[in-house]
């Protein structure tokens, strides 16, 4: 039966950390998954994640299962940091949830959702994208198209191109927009140009879906749900697709939300009962550890500001690199203006570097960079950053 099946093809980004796990060489660094590491190079379990499992472990709660869509504690919890305190109060039970294994399983249900109940819609992907997206929805049976993003000569977001892209897409249709720090170009609209989109995407019958995984790294909890919150209007439909696994390092938990915003009570009773429905079919209910770990900490006034200060932290590391980067480049002398990496936001820069040059990398230097020219800069340390500058001079070759 299974002498027919061809070997699949790696996986773009995790198929790059299964090679960097099997390179031998001592020097290997890693800039390919989206990761955060501290200065010492380690993914740390944030303080408040370890005060919230001591708490967990002592109230020796059961390990019955969830409902379907999830803990409610866990899910207000999220629909209070995405759309803002006074959202549940203001529009009572109009936004449908569920906790789902990671961000990536509440884009995988929203597909779901999308191809049983909406199957003649089609779902717009900024060009570049996260390559699991296309992945995602292909294997769902949901249709997928690109619209224009990035201008590749100024390394910022072109967006006359893109709003008349979006001017084009038929009413009925999704637009997938990253709530904030664009994976993989680090480049996002500003508050304004976000206002802009809105207005567009209500005006052209549209619905938005909000990859939203990184919410704290751009510059700040509150600031970045800037995007949601503009999307959030009375009378308008919302899709968020949300993880904890970056602001809250906690990756292999798979700990992430879907939320639907409805424009009535009885839309989201209705919309809530199909998204259980795809979920009971799939995975039946979610793991439990990670999202109460998540509603401890954040339903508790001293841990959530524990949490909001580590996420300062991780976010002022991570600029902080950007510009050691930038200085290292130009002390160098590599050719080029690397300056707009200091501008992007988030764990990612897109550096310009080719698919070549992300091979030579790899090859002659062992450094991972995902072959869209994307790096990891949360990856980079004082130690190794050096280093890297020297092998990126080398591959666009400058010689150090
Ligand atoms: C990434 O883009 O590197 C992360 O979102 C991890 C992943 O699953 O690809």
């Amino acid at each position: 039966m299974f002498e027919s099946i061809e070997p699949a093809p790696s996986d773009a980004i995790l198929g790059l950390s299964a090679a960097f796990n099997d390179d031998p060489r001592s020097e290997k660094i890693n800039l390919s998954v989206g990761v955060y590491q501290d200065e010492a190079g380690k993914t740390p379990v944030l303080e408040c994640v370890r005060r919230a499992e001591q708490r967990l472990a002592a109230a020796a709660g059961s390990k019955s299962y969830l409902p379907i869509p999830g803990s409610a504690e866990y899910r207000e919890s999220v629909r209070q940091l995405l759309f803002g305190e006074k959202y549940e109060s203001e529009h009572p039970g109009c936004v449908a949830s569920a906790h789902t294994p990671g961000g990536t399983g509440a884009l995988r249900v929203a597909a779901d959702f999308l191809h049983a109940n909406l199957p003649q819609a089609t779902v717009w992907l900024s060009d570049p994208t996260w390559p699991n997206h296309p992945n995602i929805f292909t294997a769902a049976g949901v249709p997928t198209k690109t619209f224009a993003y990035f201008d590749r000569e100024s390394n910022s977001l072109d967006y006359q191109n893109m709003t008349a892209a979006i001017e084009q897409i038929p009413a009925g249709d999704v637009i997938l927009l990253h709530g904030c720090c664009h994976n993989p170009t680090g480049i996002d609209p500003t508050v304004a140009q976000w206002q802009q989109i809105a207005d567009l995407v209500v005006e052209r019958g549209l619905t938005a879906m909000l990859d939203f995984a990184y919410q704290g790294f751009a510059d700040g909890v509150e600031e970045d749900a800037a995007a949601a919150r503009t999307f959030c209007r009375p009378g308008s439909e919302l899709i968020v697709c949300s993880s904890f696994s970056k602001n809250f390092s906690l990756y292999r938990e798979r700990v992430g939300a879907l939320s639907l915003v409805c424009k009535s009570q009885e839309q989201a009773a209705a919309v809530q009962s199909q998204i259980n429905r795809v979920i009971r079919s799939n995975y039946s209910n979610p793991p439990a550890h990670g999202a109460a770990i998540v509603s401890t900490v954040l339903r508790d006034s001293q841990l959530r500001s524990e949490w909001e200060d580590e996420v300062t932290t991780m976010r002022r590391r991570i600029a902080g690199m950007r510009q050691t980067l930038v200085d290292a480049l130009a002390a160098k002398g590599v050719p080029g203006d690397y300056s707009f990496i200091s501008q992007q936001r988030g764990l990612f820069s897109f550096t310009g570097l080719s698919k070549e040059q992300a091979d030579v990398l790899r090859e002659r230097h062992a450094i991972y960079i995902v072959g869209s020219g994307r790096i990891n800069v949360a990856g980079l340390t004082p130690a190794n950053v050096e280093h890297v500058a020297e092998a990126i001079g080398d591959v666009v070759g400058q010689t150090v």
